[in-house]
């Protein structure tokens, strides 16, 4: 007997890397969150029980320097940009279960607490630190390391350094995390960001300063509080602290270690080296996959503040809407390639997949439903090879769309989900209800049922990507809240002949070219 209880398959922990509220938040932050959003209302449809956690890294270099230079204080820089991330993730529709701040005193407390364990442990010394510097990265790097003396990341200028810091042994472990990747093909993901990581560990590591020397804003070192922790240190540990680690390890036990860090190319030495680190220093299990997507450019160019072409997020919703945003920034670019945004193609991708493909669906199947059967979804009677096709065409959606999930190959999950979109469409033409009309009911009744079915199912895998979208879907077929999600709904037939329809208005209106942003 099915029953709507979930799948009990445990839990799922996933992360956004935590953004620098040095400035307002862009696409690509907005991406990797969208991203971790999707992947977490999918699991949660799945029946996991899943924490998803996203948050705001607010000490360090960076931030200081930024608030000085709009004559703030640190306190006032971050309390002002960090409402414009809630905000942005409010209007964006995602389903995070905490936000953590790093100048919260739960976090705080609890990094101070793990950097003295690290340090009674023998993992943290007391060393002197000479090389190179980036704030805007917030990394050290040696001669070596740097290109034609700029920063080997974000080729800015870096600083010279010299200054008593506290180090942490990141290469007694460096053969450890090396066997770990190995002997785990799916941590590192994808496979080219995996052999990057690799190549750079081979090369050899020197142990990691992870502190500095009179930088008021961060948190100070416990047993030597002139110094602070290094914001690095300060920002990963974020994904324990917020779980509780470790005075209150109920939530961590539930949940630890994490599913998945969702996180940019950029910082994947971090996550993919230091993380595993500190987490082996701490007896901790390692994260199961870290998978580092690419990054956007914008009309072919990279986001920079000093190009000044950082388009705000809410611009482009406020204008397109935040479901069309959503589907494209997920299906525009296989997740782990970099991407390029430009207004024609969010308006090409709008005008065809969503408008003419999945607008078109629902609007020509309700018109027909009223036209046909009074606006009552009638019951099937009797099945046809065409019928067939279409409940097969289901049941391997539902299959494949697991894999590519799985896989965090969102672009080809939506591909798949239109395929489907487009076997409905061409059911539709095949079946010609409109002639069936005229001369076989009963063939009529099996075809708008099936269309409505199809469109039922369509709105479930929909609903991770396009939260909205999907809600109005199931309100136009006539389907209440209730019926809309239990695990007993997936499957095909749910749908209850005699629901009466309600069309509403075209889910995705044709955009002119000419009335673009850009
Ligand atoms: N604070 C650190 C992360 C600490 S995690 C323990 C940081 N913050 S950030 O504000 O610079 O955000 C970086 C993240 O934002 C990237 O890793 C990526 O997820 C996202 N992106 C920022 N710019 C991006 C693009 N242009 N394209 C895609 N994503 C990018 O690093």
């Amino acid at each position: 007997m099915e029953t709507d209880k979930p799948l009990g398959k445990g839990s799922f922990y996933l992360t956004t890397p935590i953004y620098y509220v040095n400035d307002a938040p862009h696409i690509g932050h907005s991406y990797t969150t969208v991203a971790a959003d999707a992947l977490a209302r999918y699991e949660r449809l799945k029946g996991r029980d899943v924490f998803f956690l996203t948050g705001t890294d607010e000490h360090g270099q960076k931030i200081y320097r930024a608030a000085q230079a709009c004559n703030e204080t640190p306190e006032t820089l971050v309390n002002q940009v960090v409402e414009r991330y809630k905000c942005l993730w409010k209007n964006l529709f995602v389903s995070n279960d905490d936000f953590i701040r790093t100048t919260e005193p739960r976090h705080t407390r609890r990094v101070q607490k793990v950097f003295q364990r690290l340090c009674d442990k023998g993992d943290i010394y007391l060393g002197e630190y000479e090389g190179w510097y980036c704030t805007p990265c917030e990394s050290f790097w040696t001669t070596g390391q740097l290109i034609e003396g700029k920063c080997p990341e974000c080729s800015r200028t870096a600083e010279r350094l010299k200054e008593v810091n506290y180090f942490f042994k990141l290469s007694k472990y460096r053969d450890k995390i090396l066997q770990h990747i190995d002997r785990n093909p799916e941590f590192i993901q994808p496979e080219s960001r995996r052999n990057e990581l690799r190549n750079r560990l081979l090369a050899g590591v020197d142990d990691v300063s992870v502190s500095r020397q009179s930088l008021p804003w961060g948190i100070p070192v416990p047993m030597d509080p002139e110094h602070t922790i290094y914001v690095w240190i300060d920002a990963l540990l974020n994904y324990i602290t917020a779980l509780g680690y470790d005075d209150e390890m109920e939530r961590f036990n539930r949940y630890w270690p994490a599913d998945v860090h969702l996180i940019g190319k950029e910082i994947l030495w971090f996550h993919g080296a230091i993380w595993p680190a500190v987490l082996m220093a701490l007896d901790l299990p390692l994260p199961k996959k870290v998978f580092a997507h690419g990054w956007w450019t914008i009309e072919g160019q990279k986001i920079s503040k000093s190009l000044g072409n950082a388009i705000d997020p809410l611009k482009i919703t406020e204008q397109y809407g935040v479901d069309a945003y959503r589907y494209f920034i997920l299906r525009e670019v296989p997740f782990g390639m970099d991407g390029n945004f430009s207004y024609t193609m969010l308006v090409h991708r709008i005008n065809s997949d969503l408008g003419n493909d999945l607008g078109n669906l629902l609007m020509r199947s309700l018109t027909m439903i009223e036209k046909f059967s009074d606006g009552k979804i009638p019951s099937p009677q009797g099945t046809r090879e065409e019928d067939i096709n279409l409940t097969e065409g289901a049941a391997r959606l539902e299959t494949k769309l697991d894999e590519e999930m799985k896989a965090l190959q969102f672009s080809q999950a939506l591909e798949t989900v239109w395929e489907f979109v487009a076997q409905t469409n061409k059911y539709i033409e095949e079946s010609k209800p409109w002639v069936l009309a005229k001369k076989d009911k009963q063939a009529l009744s099996t075809t708008l049922y099936n269309i409505a079915e199809a469109l039922r199912l369509i709105s479930i895998h929909i609903s991770p990507f396009m939260p909205q979208t999907s809600r109005e879907i199931f309100s136009q077929l006539g389907i209440p809240e209730e019926d809309r999600f239990q695990r007993s709904e997936r499957t095909w037939g749910k749908l209850k002949p005699l629901t009466k329809t309600k069309k509403g208005k075209a889910l995705f209106p044709r955009i002119e070219m000419s009335a673009q942003l850009a």
